[in-house]
C-alpha cells in the first residue's frame, strides 16, 4: 500500500476519525465517547503529528525527496507514522526504538521499510534525564550529517502541537456539536493534549482537560510517567491547559482493555485502557456532561503483550479480534 499511495491520498486519509459512543458506560445524564485514532492510515493518533512535522520540514526546506533520511526516537507509533508517510512521499526513515517495544510494532516498522536502531531504554524514551539513549543515539547519528539526516524531534517540535490544534480539536468540537464538557487523553510528548486542549478551550473555556500519565515502570506503550522522565519542552510550553492529572496503572488499564472488548466489542491498545479508566473516574465525579477520550491505537500490536500479562489468552484474544467492531484495514 505504501508504495502506491499518492501524497494526496495520504493527506486525505489523515484525521477525520470516528467518534463513537461507549453506550454501556454512559448514563442518562453523562455520555462517554471515544475518538478512534486507529482509523488514521498508519494506525494511530501519531499520523497527525508525523504528517505535520514532515510538512513543516518541507516548507522550511529542511528535507529533500530521494536524498533526506528522517530519523526519530520513538516508542512506536510515531515511527510507524513517520515511516509510512515518509516512504510514500520519497524520504527514507531510521527509527531509534527501545527494545521493550512490542514485537508486532517492530515488525510493522520493518515491513514499512524503516531501518531500526534498538536501545535498552525504558518503554518511552526518557527526556532530559541523562539516560535517554534513544534520543541521544538519534542525535548522535544525525548531528554530524545535517546534509542527509533530519530529526523532527516530536518532543520539541511545535508542528506536533499544531497538528492537533488544526485537526483533532476542530474535529471534536464539530463531532460533539460544541457540547463536549471533558477532554481526556494519554500523554507522551504532550502534542495531543496541548493542541486539542488549547483549541477546545478557545471555543469554550469551561471545557475541562484531563491529562493521563502512566504509573512508574509501566507497560503502556505511548504513555509516559512524568516523575520517571521529565516533561518534554513541547508539553511544558502549554502545560497550563491541563486542569487535572490522572495516573493510570498497568492493572487498571489492562482491566479496561478487557472490559472494552467484552462490553463494547472494541479491541484497543493499552493506553486506551488507561484513558477509559480515567473517563470512568471523571464520570464518577460529575453529574452531567459529555466526556470524550482519545483511543490512540487498536489492540492488534499487542497480542503478545496481552498474552504475557494475562489480559487475554490466545483464544480470548482471537475471539476479541473476531468480534471487534470499527477496525480499520488500512495498515493491516
Ligand atoms: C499509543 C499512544 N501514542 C501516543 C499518544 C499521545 O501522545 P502525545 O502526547 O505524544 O501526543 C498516546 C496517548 O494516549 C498513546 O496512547
Amino acid at each position: 500500500m505504501t508504495q502506491t499511495i499518492t501524497r494526496n491520498q495520504v493527506i486525505e486519509k489523515i484525521g477525520n476519525t470516528p467518534l463513537i459512543e461507549l453506550s454501556s458506560f454512559s448514563t442518562d445524564s453523562i455520555k462517554l465517547f471515544a475518538k478512534l485514532e486507529w482509523h488514521n492510515p498508519f494506525g494511530s493518533v501519531k499520523d497527525r503529528a508525523a504528517f505535520w512535522m514532515i510538512k513543516d520540514a518541507e516548507s522550511k526546506g529542511r528535507i529533500t525527496k530521494d536524498k533526506s533520511i528522517i530519523i526519530e526516537p520513538t516508542s512506536g507509533n510515531t515511527g510507524i507514522a513517520l515511516t509510512g508517510i515518509s516512504s510514500s512521499l520519497g524520504y527514507k526513515v531510521e527509527i531509534v526504538i527501545p527494545e521493550k517495544v512490542s514485537a508486532e510494532t517492530k515488525s510493522i516498522l520493518k515491513k514499512l521499510g524503516a531501518i531500526i536502531h534498538e536501545t535498552s531504554d525504558d518503554l518511552c524514551p526518557r527526556v532530559g534525564s541523562g539516560t535517554d539513549q534513544s534520543i541521544a543515539l538519534a542525535k548522535a547519528i544525525s548531528t554530524p550529517r545535517p546534509d542527509i539526516y533530519y530529526m523532527p524531534n516530536q518532543y520539541e517540535n511545535d508542528a506536533n502541537y499544531m497538528a492537533h490544534y488544526d485537526t483533532t480539536g476542530p474535529e471534536l468540537w464539530y463531532q460533539t456539536n460544541g457540547k463536549i464538557t471533558h477532554f481526556l487523553t494519554g500523554c507522551g510528548t504532550g502534542g495531543t493534549i496541548t493542541g486539542t486542549g488549547v483549541y477546545l478551550k478557545e471555543k469554550n473555556p469551561s471545557i475541562k482537560v484531563v491529562a493521563i500519565q502512566a504509573q512508574r515502570n509501566h507497560l503502556l506503550q505511548g504513555l509516559r510517567n512524568f516523575e520517571e522522565s521529565s516533561m518534554p519542552d513541547l508539553f511544558k510550553r502549554r502545560e497550563s491547559v491541563v486542569d487535572e492529572w490522572f495516573t493510570a496503572t498497568n492493572k487498571d488499564s489492562f482491566t479496561m482493555v478487557k472490559e472494552l472488548a467484552n462490553k463494547e466489542n472494541i479491541l484497543v491498545g493499552p493506553s486506551s485502557g488507561s484513558v477509559m479508566s480515567a473517563m470512568l473516574d471523571t464520570r464518577n465525579k460529575i453529574k452531567k456532561g459529555i466526556i470524550v477520550g482519545i483511543f490512540a491505537d487498536d489492540g492488534r500490536k499487542f497480542k503478545s503483550l496481552y498474552k504475557e500479562q494475562n489480559v487475554f489468552t490466545a483464544e480470548e484474544y482471537d475471539k476479541a479480534l473476531h468480534n471487534a467492531k470499527y477496525l480499520s484495514e488500512l495498515l493491516y
